[in-house]
């Protein structure tokens, strides 16, 4: 990461014996930007909380909302890597810390589920211990934490679940990030149908090698939404959000995704398409009333089928991973 400066711990806790945080669900890829932007949205999220202990090392004490499917053993769970890489690197490893895992949103949901989790992990260790590093200086370590859950380097759920807002990343391996501006009245409306589909299943079926004229298309939608972004242009917004790349293959592991995007695009969505890998999709919309509409035109799509469904209307979540009571 660049310009990396750390300022270490002068006191390892900062008095604080327990700190509880939650980490907000995020939409990777926007549509045009695949591995490179996301943005945060206010709920679902996950919740962790990190409590010093005189037993020396990192345990995780207790994981709810999983169906048990998570481990216990800290190396081996997302929140548990994050802060394991956290506390390695500050050289406080034989540190005391108890750690629960609150999962409030699915697996496999295209929602960032263990990049939550990751960002969670991590920044509750770093705040337990008197915050030595900033949000952004944990990027690398809730990276690390979400790696070891789907295999993939990619900052597009993590960068937006941790520092909020739109994010943009121009460079995976080097974590070279911004965050763009968000236009006062941006809303998001994102609907999970109840399926789960597998990062790794959804990345598997993208072709290595794309069109040159793709690339282009996709390109000139990227750019176009980041000036749209910039200029408060909900026009230029509406007439960038569009994926050539992923969605025309991914589509298909999501029942009734066309007459959901119809839907959407009827009811006054700016744009549609699938939440990171799926099989939550997101209409992007100008104000809440319409992304009231829009999220209940989606909904209906899947409702029509009988494919239960959970509709979130969120404005873009500027404040990402965050301290509650
Ligand atoms: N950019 C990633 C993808 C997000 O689309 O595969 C998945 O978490």
């Amino acid at each position: 990461m660049q310009g990396l400066c750390y300022r270490l711990p002068l006191m390892k806790t900062d008095g604080l014996k327990e700190v509880r945080v939650f980490a907000p669900a995020t939409v990777a890829n926007v549509a045009c930007g695949y591995d490179v932007l996301g943005f945060a949205i206010d709920e679902p999220g996950d919740e962790v909380v990190a409590r010093l202990s005189d037993e020396p090392g990192l345990r995780i004490t207790k994981i709810t909302g999983d169906d048990g499917k998570l481990p216990l053993e800290a190396e081996k769970n997302t929140a548990g890597v994050a802060a394991l890489d956290l506390l390695k690197h500050l050289g406080m490893l034989d540190l005391g810390i108890e750690m629960e895992i609150h999962k409030k949103m699915p697996f496999g949901s295209g929602l960032g589920s263990s990049a939550a989790s990751a960002v969670a992990g991590a920044y509750a260790v770093n705040k337990l211990i008197g915050e030595p590093l900033t949000k952004k200086q944990l990027l690398p370590f809730a990276m690390t934490g979400e790696a070891s859950a789907d295999g993939a380097w990619h900052a597009d759920n993590v960068g937006p679940c941790l520092l909020g807002g739109i994010v943009f990343i121009r460079d995976n391996q080097e974590l070279d990030i911004a965050q763009l501006p968000v236009p006062k009245n941006l809303w998001a409306a994102v609907v999970h149908p109840d399926i789960e589909i597998l990062t790794k299943v959804a990345r598997g079926i993208l072709p290595t090698e794309i069109p040159l004229a793709n690339v282009t298309q996709q390109i000139g939608n990227l750019g176009g939404l980041i000036c749209g972004l910039i200029q408060e242009d909900y026009g230029m917004i509406s007439r960038s959000v569009h994926d050539v790349i992923a969605e025309p293959r991914r589509q298909k592991l999501i029942p009734e995704f066309y007459q959901a995007k119809r839907g959407a695009m009827s009811a006054g969505a700016l744009g549609f398409s699938i939440s990171g890998a799926g099989p939550s999709v997101f209409g992007l919309c100008e104000g809440e009333e319409s992304a009231r509409k829009v999220g209940a035109a989606i909904s209906s799509a899947f409702s029509k089928v009988e494919l239960g469904n959970q509709l979130y209307v969120s404005k873009i979540n500027q404040t990402g991973v965050r301290v509650v009571r």
